[in-house]
């Protein structure tokens, strides 16, 4: 019975979504191996026990741990500190690491401390362990909660011993499981019974959710000395045990532990005495307030009673030493009241192993377990019987206590903190500062100056072209339109209505095949001709002339709103053959003459954002900037006409198109490029060309990515360098991927099933580097944005000559619009950027066809005679 419901507290510890509740806690505690025997080092360690603090030096050699060199001191811990405060505890402990290396000729290179601290603590990392509750008589103050790596880092600083670090933090029943598993053999579980009782085991890392391993095995501390904390065990606590916890110094906590570990066994034994004596079929006769003292007796005393040779003769001494007067009898019913309250505590001992042995026989699918479980604390071995009878447990004694494993173990944190910093490196160029940012912003406000003036345009990275758009929308447009949107992830037809009471629109999206994108200009306008004539035939628009506005997402040189001039050259993976320097316009009205199709009147060419600027500005007069965060990236915004060179006249603004995506392509923002960085531009269509847009659009993000990656296998930092052949193909790894990646509370066994999917098999290691990098990249591309955007708005608020500027964007994307955190990123650094002005985004629903058709219906008016 006893057995089963602890399986139940285990499985509730486990399951996300039950363990808040559970009493058994399961305690991920991110040591995912047994030792191998490669571990190697110098390593200092410290376990803090119930009235000792012992101190460490273990040297491994790497030598399969045939030979680990030992050294190791005692120290005694004054009483009080147990209840004192926290600080004075942990303030102890680094004392006695001082003593212990001055007295050994300490090396003054870097010392690796692990710390076994045998309570409760929530680990999220090796060397981060909050805390969760102090037991066995502990109660130290402000130190739950708390970080306990910290605060004995903290400690150990201030005793000057600033070459030592606590790299991993450890329970006891952890080390002990290490400690025997270096003599060969692995042991897979581990049990301590002492002042308090304890297990963990390896567990299959799928299952303990809290930790979101995704494959192997990790090491559980089980916690259940606070199994039946809930009542499970109400119907076999005795009133003893209930006069036991009573008297605790945490009543109502640790119910299992309180009927097995050795600080209570004595007690349970005394009240059971107490019992007796009141029924007086006990020391009759003699004078028993003794019995009302607490700790009088023992579990050491108990121990030696139920010996079955000198233990009536303990018996009669040990009380006797008590000052009672013990018949023959009483020291006969003593021995059986012993026996009874230690097989007992065996009895469920050996349950709750059973439990552990039948769930890892269930859970890795085996007809029968053999294992090897680690036993250490005072009566440890002891325990036997009763075990779950598919499974063959050895029970290994642990002869040197827990410091040997847990030596081990530090050493395995050492070699990840070293590769944590390695990564680290690696990734370090793409970390920009506040000041690399500020530079960014100072250049491309330079940048704009240099494409707006008349002389010095032709030499600007960022063209800053005319788009001959000179206000938003005043609600006064009217009419219907046909509208195309070409560039970004989808080719639309659209039909737009603008009447008095609102926009109304249809449209369709149609599939423009890469074959033909990269093939002839021909063929590319021959199939938008194609899409328009199937769009109007499903319409019903066939007979009608519809003035048409074009959104062209590329850069193109507009000579006149109605009077499109366009030049225009590719970006975004574009190269139909025989455009470049082309207009536009023209290239679609002689497919229409190739097609027959007569009824098409182009009276407006708009770029995205304007499109997208324009749509927004419809329903938000404020909206005067257009951004475009998608496949590529681009931004524009009203410009003063006096600040434009390049056209004619001084009155009022005009919508500048800035092909902002172009910035650094005169070499202005080399030393922000990353190895990464020029891996990708190289081998896209258009090298050398749109680097800006390359560091920040949907476009090439994956790209960065999966060279990063490359980069890390290389090195032997992810996927254990084993070679990926597919992480090598080009645009495996799509941004849709980072953005997916990036949500929040994201399980790390989803993004185990993204790269599964692409044939990597990672581990929980290798799902949180990936993570890493994703979040690296797309952080940099938000911040880069948003230096960017504060030059523009910067400017916007002095050719206003306003101290303050409150301003609207109008966004469009797919990754402004799906990734989980550009758009907090983008607008916070903007707001450190740019503080004296107040920007509002307003995300555009209705894409950039809107748009289109409102600067189409501002052409016919003025066209009207
Ligand atoms: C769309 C607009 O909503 O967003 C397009 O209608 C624009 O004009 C596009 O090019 C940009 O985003 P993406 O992600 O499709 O490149
Ligand atoms: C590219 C184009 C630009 C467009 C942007 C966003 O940068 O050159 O015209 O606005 O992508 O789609």
């Amino acid at each position: 019975e006893v057995k089963g419901r602890m399986l139940q507290a285990m499985r509730k510890g486990l399951s996300r979504q039950t363990h808040a509740q559970a009493n058994v806690r399961m305690l991920p505690t991110y040591i995912c191996s047994t030792p191998d025997g490669t571990e190697k080092g110098d390593i200092l360690v410290v376990e803090l026990c119930q009235s000792h603090v012992r101190t460490l030096r273990v040297t491994l050699l790497g030598d399969g741990n045939q030979s680990p060199q030992v050294t190791y001191k005692i120290f005694d811990m004054p009483g009080d500190i147990i209840q004192g405060k926290g600080e004075a505890l942990f303030d102890f402990i680094a004392q006695c690491v001082r003593q212990f290396l001055a007295g050994i000729s300490s090396p003054q290179h870097r010392l690796p401390l692990g710390f076994v601290f045998p309570f409760s603590c929530r680990q999220t990392q090796l060397d981060k362990a909050e805390l969760i509750s102090w037991s066995k008589g502990f109660s130290c103050s402000d130190v739950e909660g708390k970080d306990v790596v910290q605060l004995l880092q903290l400690a150990i600083n201030k005793q000057e011993l600033h070459h030592v670090d606590v790299v991993a933090l450890m329970n006891d029943t952890v080390g002990t499981m290490m400690t025997c598993s270096m003599r060969g053999e692995p042991c897979e579980v581990a049990l301590i019974v002492g002042t308090g009782t304890n297990s963990c085991f390896m567990a299959e890392a799928q299952q303990v959710e809290m930790a979101e391993e995704i494959s192997g095995k990790m090491c559980v501390n089980t916690e259940w000395g606070c199994f039946g904390d809930d009542g499970t065990l109400s119907d076999i606590l005795t009133p003893y045990d209930q006069h036991v916890d009573q008297e605790s110094s945490n009543p109502g906590e640790k119910r299992f532990e309180k009927l097995v570990g050795s600080l209570y066994l004595g007690e349970i034994v005394r009240h059971v005495l107490t019992a007796l004596v009141a029924e007086k079929v006990l020391f009759t006769g003699s004078s028993v307030a003794i019995l009302r003292t607490k700790d009088v007796l023992k579990t050491q005393q108990v121990l030696e009673i139920i010996d079955k040779e000198e233990g009536m003769a303990k018996a009669r001494r040990a009380l006797e030493a008590l000052g009672l007067q013990p018949s023959e009898q009483d020291c006969c019913r003593v021995q059986q009241i012993c026996r009874a309250v230690v097989s007992r505590a065996a009895a469920l001992c050996a349950a709750g192993l059973a439990a552990i042995l039948s769930h890892m026989c269930q859970s890795r699918e085996l007809e029968r377990l053999v294992v090897n479980v680690g036993v250490d604390g005072t009566w440890g071995s002891r325990v036997t019987g009763l075990l779950a009878p598919e499974c063959t447990a050895t029970l290994l004694p642990s002869v040197d206590g827990t410091g040997q494993g847990a030596a081990v173990v530090t050493a395995v944190a050492l070699r990840l903190a070293a590769q944590r910093r390695e990564v680290d490196q690696l990734l370090a160029p793409l970390r920009l500062s506040r000041a690399d940012l500020e530079r960014v912003q100072a250049l491309m406000r330079r940048e704009m100056e240099l494409g707006l003036g008349l002389e010095s345009h032709a030499s600007a990275s960022v063209r800053m072209l005319p788009t001959y758009v000179r206000g938003t929308p005043d609600g006064t447009e009217r009419g219907e339109f046909l509208a195309l949107d070409l560039g970004g992830t989808n080719f639309r037809v659209l039909v737009v209505r603008v009447a008095q009471d609102g926009i109304r629109m249809a449209s369709e999206i149609y599939v423009i095949p890469t074959a033909v994108t990269q093939g002839t200009g021909e063929e590319l306008f021959n199939h938008i001709i194609e899409c328009i004539m199937d769009f109007q035939l499903k319409q019903n628009l066939m007979e009608q002339v519809l003035p048409l506005g074009f959104t062209f997402s590329f850069p193109c040189q507009q000579l006149g709103l109605d009077k499109v001039r366009g030049r225009l050259c590719w970006t975004k993976g574009f190269s139909a053959s025989g455009c470049v320097g082309q207009d536009v316009v023209q290239l679609l009205r002689e497919a229409a003459q190739r097609k027959q199709h007569l009824g098409l009147k182009v009276v407006a060419v708009v770029n995205d954002t304007v499109g997208t600027m324009m749509s927004c500005g419809y329903d938000d007069p404020k909206c005067e900037i257009g951004l475009i965060v998608g496949t590529g990236t681009n931004a524009c915004y009203m410009e003063e006409m006096r600040n434009v060179g390049t056209v004619e006249g001084e009155q009022g603004r005009m919508c500048i198109n800035m092909e902002w995506g172009a910035f650094g392509d005169n070499g202005c923002l080399d030393d922000i490029f990353t190895d990464f960085d020029r891996l990708v531009d190289e081998k896209t269509i258009n090298a050398g060309k749109q680097r800006f847009e390359k560091l920040i659009s949907g476009m090439y993000l994956g790209e960065i990515v999966r060279h990063i990656l490359l980069a890390l296998v290389e090195k032997q930092l992810l996927f254990r360098g084993k070679p990926c052949p597919k992480l090598q193909t080009r645009d495996i790894f799509q941004t849709k991927f980072l953005s997916t990646i990036e949500i929040d509370g994201l399980a790390l066994r989803q993004v185990r099933a993204i790269l599964q999917d692409l044939e990597l098999q990672a581990s929980f290691e290798d799902s949180l580097l990936v993570q890493k990098v994703c979040q690296t990249v797309s952080l940099r591309a938000a911040q880069l944005c948003a230096a960017g955007l504060a030059a523009v708005v910067e400017k916007m608020r002095e050719n206003r000559g306003s101290a303050q500027l409150a301003v609207t964007v109008g966004v469009d994307g797919t990754l402004y619009k799906m990734h989980p955190r550009f758009s907090q990123h983008l607008q916070q650094m903007l707001r450190d950027l740019a503080p004296n002005c107040t920007v509002t985004f307003l995300q555009s629903e209705d894409g950039s066809g809107k748009g289109a058709a409102l600067v189409a219906a501002v052409a016919c008016r003025r066209a009207e005679p």
